[in-house]
């Protein structure tokens, strides 16, 4: 343990962003779904395989590489977290998918991508960073007509009192501190309204239905032994950074509220909203 934690170069990890470092510990996913859910969404809508996928927030391409492998699409991956992007480019080669699944850095709110472009445009536990209406636009633009859009994400129920709803933005403003943006989760029928503004077709709105399981839990951290190895450099972390303390306990808190606290988190459900572009 004394000669792992002299390895660590503590400083190379601060200057990581959030994502970067959790991308760089060796975490595969933050859809704690799992890949499964993708699998219900081909069945509210089924791409036919080559479809040209834009995935957005794509981290280091778990999604990305599940649909292409699983569902024959050709997948390109945007995030604005380098690290994560670099590691996606680097699992693309080591799989032999290049021509596939690419990677790029970009924002989602200016795309680098021409009208028309995309049979799709997908997110997954990301949109709750976006300047909707900005985005809104983005992903309208770069679809084809009559392609569609795709959200994977935690979405707000409606019935929660102003108190408990006060107590999530609380924790997603925290998140700023951290990440660089607030997380700020929507409203399911926020998800309805922007595709009604922005003129999508045919929204559909369902619940996640796969569940939250061991199995899927550790191949998104990489495996058990993964895991461990996370583990150790988390708490070797934790020790000898006051920054990188500081922001995992910010992070702890916002968990709290948004998965662990029955009271808040029962209000906080996993939620696939689909619309079409018309033609
Ligand atoms: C919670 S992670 C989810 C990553 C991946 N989709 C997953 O489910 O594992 C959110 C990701 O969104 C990215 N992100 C946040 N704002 C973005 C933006 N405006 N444009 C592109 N990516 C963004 C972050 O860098 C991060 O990798």
């Amino acid at each position: 343990m004394g000669k792992f934690n002299s390895e660590i170069n503590v400083k190379e990890w601060e200057q990581l962003s959030w994502y970067e470092m959790l991308s760089k510990l060796g975490l595969k996913s933050f859809n704690w779904r799992g890949m499964k859910t993708w699998d219900e969404i081909m069945e509210l809508y089924t791409f036919p395989p080559k479809s040209k996928i834009l995935m957005i927030g794509c981290g280091v391409g778990k999604s990305a590489f599940y649909l292409a492998e699983k569902f024959d699409l050709n997948v390109t991956g945007i995030d604005l977290a380098e690290k994560s992007i670099q590691i996606a480019k680097e699992t693309a080669r080591e799989k032999n998918l290049e021509e596939k699944v690419k990677f790029q850095i970009s924002d989602a709110h200016d795309l680098l991508f021409n009208e028309n472009e995309f049979d799709g445009v997908f997110t997954e536990y990301m949109a709750y960073f976006l300047d909707h209406p900005k985005a809104f636009k983005e992903f309208y633009r770069v679809l084809k007509p009559n392609g569609h859009v795709v959200f994977n994400e935690l979405m707000l129920k409606p019935d929660i009192s102003e108190k408990k709803l006060n107590k999530i933005i609380e924790a997603g403003d925290s998140f700023e501190e951290i990440a660089g943006f607030k997380l700020n989760i929507p409203f399911t029928s926020d998800y309805k309204n922007w595709c009604t503004e922005f003129k999508f077709e045919d929204i559909k709105l369902s619940p996640v239905k796969n569940k939250t399981n061991i199995r899927d839990m550790l191949e998104l951290s990489g495996g058990v032994k993964n895991l461990f190895k996370i583990m150790r450099i988390m708490l070797c972390l934790y020790r000898k950074s006051s920054i990188i303390k500081k922001k995992f306990k910010i992070q702890s808190k916002v968990k709290w509220v948004v998965f662990q606290n029955r009271s808040t988190a029962k209000y906080i459900k996993p939620t696939i909203c689909i619309a079409r572009k018309g033609d």
